[in-house]
């Protein structure tokens, strides 16, 4: 299965993925890195595995509708039957969800439904909770709302710091996604009409 892999920054997560990929026995293959930041280090990652990259700014568009167009034709020109995001931090609209429907994946630093959004480490500890972890889901319209596809559980420390918890999630969530991803290319879990996951036994 060849998979775009949508970005905004660091691109720790893309990495993770691009090294599962290079075992043969994995069921995905990394086709294309996008960015909407030109700027995102993740571009520099991507390229030193030699993986095709392309920076797509919002900037460079009259509006988001163009901009996702554009970003919709780069994953069709790669061959892309997949998109997994990992840190894109920009809404995608209905209509981009529709067309990659039961598609597109992200991961997302908490155990949903527990802190959709921004800020999760902080929130958790605010909250006092004694685990968090990470979250891959299908990509719904609302945010961080689709089906759960898989998560990582995650110990809560006596004096962690959004910080020090951030980083124990981001181990985390380097083991989960390539998983995660594997069991979508494999067709183990995929969506299904009413948007809930369908795994296979
Ligand atoms: C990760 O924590 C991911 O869960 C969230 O944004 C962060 C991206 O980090 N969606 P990276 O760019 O993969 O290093």
């Amino acid at each position: 299965t060849r998979v775009a892999v949508l970005i905004s920054g660091r691109g720790s997560n893309m990495a993770a993925l691009m090294e599962a990929a290079r075992s043969t026995d994995y069921p995905a293959r990394i086709a294309l890195v996008i960015s909407d930041k030109p700027e995102a280090k993740g571009l520099q990652t991507a390229g030193s595995y030699n993986i095709a990259t392309r920076a797509i700014a919002r900037t460079a568009f009259a509006d988001k509708a163009s901009h996702e167009a554009a970003i919709s034709e780069a994953i069709e020109a790669s061959g892309a039957e997949l998109v997994c995001l990992a840190g894109y931090m920009r809404l995608l609209s209905g209509s981009f969800i529709h067309r990659w429907r039961g598609r597109i994946i992200n991961i997302h630093p908490s155990l949903l439904p527990s802190f959709p959004g921004l800020d999760t480490h902080h929130r958790a500890l605010a909250a006092g909770c004694r685990i968090h972890g990470c979250t891959v889901h299908f990509v719904t319209e609302g945010m961080d709302e689709g089906p759960i596809i898989a998560q990582a559980a995650v110990p809560v420390l006596t004096g962690d710091t959004p910080e020090s918890l951030s980083a124990r999630v981001l181990e985390a969530e380097h083991r989960l996604y390539p998983e995660a991803l594997a069991m979508v290319a494999r067709g183990a879990v995929r969506m299904g009409a009413d948007g809930q996951a369908i795994f296979r036994d």
